[in-house]
């Protein structure tokens, strides 16, 4: 076997023999009052009505102006939504709910301390607080529509007062997941070329105040080393008058937003009239490679697929009491805290610290104190509260009718819990299978129409019309047990419209591997490659096993293997680093760092600083489980490092076949200093599933 065809494993060749899972019903009182409970919706978004079928999402808008072109493929892959169009997103999300119902609440923001008074702010608020915003943004910052801006905020109220004020004028905002390092802001300041940071003194997080303003100062410092200037520096406090950081504020470049606000007290900013095809935000994302990529999403097409895909699989009305307990710093937070409930006008709650604060009943007693009816968490969050809270759920009198679970594969066994326990089996469940560059949902049941099985995403979403290929680009079926590339064959609303500043890698990530003819307009032409691995059943159910790529998916978050090498490596005494997954019971993943050392460096505290240099430039949730400072990493003959190979030691599974590699007498070594290593901390094997194996075996072949 030569060393290429050695890292090559073809997701088709592996069969997956999993046991299907029962079918659950939606309760019937649910199915009652859902937005849709008639399947006639199933024949409005069937492919031959495509791509009108999505003129009605975008019919759920306020439009300035009409679109002439429901989609206009003349430049593929850059797709164009709704061409001709013009609107406003803070009109479709603040203005017109603040017209018809000022009094209705919008926002209601749970602070993490119960000591803390709760904060509604109704449509009416909202709408005063983003117009005052955004004439601060005008005036004092002297932004104007198609200028980027970095926010690096925290889960309080005025996060999305800034993204609409930004919206308003239609301002570019990228907001930077809060637990983020200042580095890697500064990094993303760079790469979107802001001159306007926005951040907050701090925050609280298990029950203290973070300083984040320190944070500010170091990516400033990063961005101007890569090039980028900053000019001014809005600092929110979280509690006005009281500066939460130790870091000094410098004159003439940071100012206080509570000092500067009432200077605007009263403004009004008309919405300005953006085209459709106008970009509405950033949010950056890992990659193969370790420059991030900064997804950019549309106003008009985007606005339209998170505002239908929030009725119709959110099952957000009105009245309801929506909670998504995702950060708004990830796209999840974006599409599904924001733009889409508060596009239905519905009441949508932030919650600013962590879900198991001060105990594990807290999130069923916010439930319970707000009535809430619709929640919305990840995997990582449902398997910490049932380690750690397992009876909490039963002690609260909260109902939920909807619950989603978003961001990673669920396993049958956590999904019944959340099932029997938090839903109280009267809660329809909707697994969404999505990403960061696909704006909204492409896999989930419909729920009143479709039945749940746990561990399955389920089918394609209305309008969106999937296909697994193997690596040679032929179909894999449904029912074949085989498992692919899942791929999207045609456009929708929300997909990004490009990565920010790079268009030719959009094309070369997304579309190069399975694209037809480079000259074709013809959108068939061009399947999205989403980079997971997936399988689909006969019933046309899909079940997801995660990315294909050097992705790390630790807790629902993306972590981009290069990047983790990258951090790792500028610890000057590292000569080598590689970064793998291993499998955990209630992150999904976490990271361990193998690194080998410069000859004669002594390697001292080596652990320490990969973990500190990795937090300096991702960020806390990178932290490493395990750095390994070993003698020499197992290599192919072309010295390309066996990640594979390591990522099997890591996970107590077989090395598989390592005669090939140059050097095959260092996977002993290595396994036996690891394996000891772990057995001494109380890290015990655990039993991989056949998709876990799998994703290990096949793990480094994405370089
Ligand atoms: O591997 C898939 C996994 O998360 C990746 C997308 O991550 P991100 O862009 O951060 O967006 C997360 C929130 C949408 C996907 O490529 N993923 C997401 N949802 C699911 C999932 N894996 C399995 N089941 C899901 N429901």
């Amino acid at each position: 076997m030569t060393d290429s065809q050695e890292t090559e494993v073809s997701e088709a060749q592996i069969a997956v023999h999993w046991r299907e899972e029962e079918y659950y019903q939606p309760p019937p009182a649910f199915v009652a009052q859902a937005n849709a409970n008639d399947p006639a919706i199933f024949d409005r978004f069937t492919e031959d009505k495509f791509p009108g079928c999505f003129t009605e999402y975008a019919d759920l808008l306020t439009w300035d102006r009409r679109w002439d072109t429901v989609l206009d493929t003349s430049s593929p892959p850059f797709w164009k939504w709704f061409v001709g169009g013009r609107l406003n997103a803070c009109y479709n999300c603040v203005d017109r709910h603040a017209q018809a119902d000022p009094g209705k609440t919008a926002v209601i923001f749970v602070p993490e301390l119960e000591s803390d008074e709760v904060v509604r702010v109704s449509y009416g608020d909202l709408l005063r607080q983003v117009s005052e915003f955004a004439a601060l943004l005008r005036d004092f910052c002297g932004l104007r529509a198609g200028d980027r801006v970095t926010l690096h905020m925290p889960m309080v109220p005025e996060l999305p007062v800034v993204m609409l004020a930004c919206a308003r004028l239609g301002v570019i905002h990228s907001q930077v997941f809060a637990g983020f390092s200042g580095h890697a802001c500064g990094t993303r300041i760079a790469d979107s070329g802001s001159r306007v940071l926005i951040t907050m003194d701090g925050y609280y997080r298990a029950g203290a105040m973070l300083d984040h303003k320190a944070k500010a100062d170091e990516a400033l410092e990063e961005a101007a080393r890569q090039g980028q200037e900053v000019d001014k520096v809005l600092v929110w406090r979280r509690r006005p008058g009281e500066y939460a950081s130790q870091a000094p504020m410098q004159a003439g470049r940071d100012f206080f937003v509570d000092e500067i606000l009432p200077r605007y007290a009263g403004a009004t900013v008309e919405p300005v009239s953006m085209d459709a095809t106008a970009p509405l935000f950033l949010m950056y994302t890992s990659g193969t490679t370790g420059r991030p990529k900064g997804a950019q999403h549309s106003t008009g097409g985007y606005l339209a697929y998170v505002t239908g895909t929030s009725k119709y699989y959110q099952d957000i009305h009105p009245d309801d009491v929506y909670w998504c307990m995702a950060d708004i710093g990830w796209i999840t937070g974006h599409s599904y805290i924001v733009y889409g409930p508060l596009a239905l006008g519905t009441t949508t709650v932030i919650y600013e610290g962590v879900p198991n604060y001060p105990d594990a009943g807290r999130p069923w007693r916010i439930a319970q104190q707000l009535g809430v009816n619709i929640f919305h968490t990840s995997p990582t969050s449902i398997r910490m509260l049932r380690k750690v809270g397992p009876e909490e759920p039963k002690k609260y009198d909260y109902h939920f009718k909807h619950m989603t679970t978003v961001g990673e594969p669920i396993e049958p066994e956590v999904w019944r819990w959340y099932h029997s326990e938090v839903g109280k089996g009267e809660a329809v469940i909707v697994d969404t299978w999505w990403q960061t560059e696909t704006g909204g949902f492409l896999g989930s049941t419909l729920p009143a129409l479709q039945p749940m099985k746990p561990g399955s995403c389920g089918p394609a979403v209305l309008g969106i019309y999937p296909v697994i290929y193997d690596e040679d680009g032929n179909q894999v079926p449904a029912g074949s047990g085989r498992a692919g590339n899942i791929c999207i064959r045609n456009p929708w609303p929300g997909i990004m419209q490009t990565i920010w500043g790079q268009p030719e890698r959009f094309i070369d990530v997304y579309y190069r591997k399975y694209n037809k003819d480079p000259q074709s307009t013809d959108w068939r032409d061009w399947p999205y490659f989403a980079g997971d691995g997936a399988v689909q059943a006969a019933d046309g159910y899909f079940r997801i096993l995660g990315r294909v790529d050097d992705v790390i998916n630790v807790a629902g978050h993306r972590l981009g293997t290069k990047e983790l090498e990258s951090a790792a490596l500028t610890g000057p005494e590292v000569a080598e680093a590689a970064a793998v997954p291993v499998m955990d019971d209630i992150r999904g993943r976490v990271v361990e760092m193998y690194v080998s050392l410069k000859p004669g460096a002594p390697g001292e505290g080596a652990e320490e600083k990969v973990t500190a240099a990795i937090e300096t430039e991702i960020g806390k949730i990178a932290r490493p489980k395990n750095v390994w400072v070993v003698a020499d990493m197992p290599k192919t003959r072309s010295g390309k490092i066996m990640r594979r190979v390591i990522a099997s030691v890591s996970n107590f599974a077989d090395v598989g076949d390592v005669t090939t590699l140059a050097n095959p007498e260092v996977v002993e070594s290595i396994r036996r200093q690891v394996q000891s290593a772990k057995l001494a901390k109380g890290e015990l094997p655990r039993e991989l599933s056949e998709a876990e194996y799998e994703e290990i075996s096949r793990y480094g072949a994405a370089e």
